[in-house]
């Protein structure tokens, strides 16, 4: 009997290119839009925000991308990541479904996102940059560019969207030990925050808002540069190490996925899990389902407008053609602080619209229901980010037992929960509230959308 549980690569076959889905979409992706003059936005637009490497990168359409020596040689600290076998989930829940994930948590920050942090620093710093700015939700971002920023020499500022930020003092503490400075957000420091916090003393924040002060920082000094986790193409490009090893790992396991599952704040993790899938699919090959698992507090691509919106809350960013609850929309405190942003990736938005993945949304309880089991059969105690993943999984995997059917699982477990774990002894204590958001908060947010000319 077959008991191989892990799946590793040597790292001679880490990928050295990353897949850009865009030259393999039936349709190409709607273009940013200069938010003054409704027109599409050119690099030079974006040449105060982003350095031109990236730039590039945001607008390629070129199948693959070579990663330069330097990332890659930081890349090996981590990579390649394990692919596990979740024979002993598999037993617990009684299903015939191979059940496989892809675990990300073994990077320095503990999640997917050195994958990107560390290739945006190297550009920055290629470029003469000395200085970055960013926002971070779950703390999981700016420990991963607060490290990225360490290797590479360069200093960083983040704001930390305050109700992460009082929960977690210990990701506050890291990415300080890493050299970073950080602050709450909203915070005194812009007038994007001063702004809010007039309106809003108490305002537990949101990554719009956090994203506005980093922006407004940067866009402001010549001399700094922003660096955005999630949402942009060249971001879900970085990630895309991940399905990439996946396939190489599941052919080692003689398998292939039917369902590819991820979790979605802005869309990067599940793009790095499945858009080499869904690339293989539109080049002729099999085509899995593909399904991205959302909170349903924050529900942009089950119940957002597929519409051009601005990525921040102070409206300081271009307009992007993606799902979205409305910029200003501030979703209710719920445990996953990374995927508390209004928007959506436009690429995840864009195979939505074009039927090439299905979301889901789940409530915080049954997600926090499905990570301590799969903690208690296998181990790894997920971020209640990815809980989201293992909860669509899960799902899956008995529905294949109700219709007795065996079908492979792949899904990305892509942070490690260490740091937050005032989220599980809220769920132990039975502190955790279900809370949807606001109908009437959305609808306020959704009117007050830019209208855009050509839509
Ligand atoms: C562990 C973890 N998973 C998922 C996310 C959501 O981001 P994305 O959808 O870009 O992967 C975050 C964001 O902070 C995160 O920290």
């Amino acid at each position: 009997m077959d008991r191989q549980v892990k799946y590793t690569l040597p790292e001679s076959e880490m990928p050295a290119q990353w897949y850009n889905i865009v030259p393999d979409l039936p349709a190409p992706p709607p273009p940013p839009l200069h938010p003054g003059t409704g027109q599409p936005v050119g690099p030079d637009d974006l040449a105060p925000l982003f350095p031109a490497a990236l730039i590039a990168q945001e607008v390629s359409a070129e199948r693959h991308i070579a990663i330069p020596d330097d990332v890659l040689d930081v890349y090996r600290l981590w990579r390649p990541t394990p692919l596990f076998r979740a024979r002993r989930l598999e037993r617990d829940l009684g299903t015939p479904a191979h059940i496989y994930y892809k675990y990300e948590g073994g990077s320095p920050a503990g999640s997917h996102k050195p994958n990107t942090a560390v290739p945006q620093a190297y550009y920055n710093a290629a470029e003469g940059i000395r200085r970055l700015t960013t926002e971070t939700g779950a703390g999981q971002w700016g420990s991963a560019l607060a490290f990225a920023s360490s290797v590479f020499g360069l200093d960083l500022e983040v704001w930390m969207v305050r109700a992460s930020h009082d929960q977690k003092p210990y990701r506050k503490m890291l990415m300080e030990t890493y050299g970073a400075t950080v602050h709450a957000s909203p915070s005194p420091e812009t007038a994007a925050g001063r702004a809010i916090l007039a309106e809003t003393p108490d305002s537990t924040g949101s990554l719009g808002i956090a994203i506005s002060e980093a922006v407004e920082r940067a866009a402001s000094d010549p001399d700094v540069r922003y660096s955005l986790g999630s949402v942009l193409n060249h971001v879900l490009l970085h990630q895309t190490v991940i399905g990439q090893e996946a396939i190489a790992q599941l052919e080692m396991a003689g398998d292939y996925p039917d369902i590819v599952v991820g979790c979605t704040g802005g869309g990067s993790n599940f793009a790095g899990i499945a858009f080499p899938f869904i690339g293989a699919g539109l080049r002729g090959g099999k085509k899995p389902r593909v399904i991205a698992c959302e909170p349903s507090a924050c529900p942009s691509l089950t119940r957002g407008k597929y519409a051009y919106d601005f990525g921040d809350t102070a409206h300081l960013t271009p307009l992007v053609k993606m799902h979205t609850l409305g910029s200003t929309f501030v979703p209710p405190g719920f445990h996953a602080g990374g995927l508390r942003y209004h928007g959506m990736a436009p690429l995840v938005s864009l195979l939505q619209e074009l039927k090439l993945i299905e979301a889901r949304a789940y409530t915080q309880t049954t997600c926090f229901d499905a990570g301590i089991q799969f903690a208690r059969t296998e181990g790894i105690l997920p971020a209640p980010e990815a809980n989201h993943a293992v909860r669509g999984a899960i799902d899956e995997a008995l529905r294949c037992k109700e219709e007795g059917v065996s079908r492979t699982i792949l899904f990305n477990l892509c942070g490690h929960g260490h740091f937050d774990m005032q989220a599980y002894m809220d769920y132990q204590a039975g502190k955790l509230e279900d809370r949807a958001y606001d109908e009437g908060e959305l609808n306020a947010a959704l009117a007050g959308l830019p209208r855009i000319a050509a839509e």
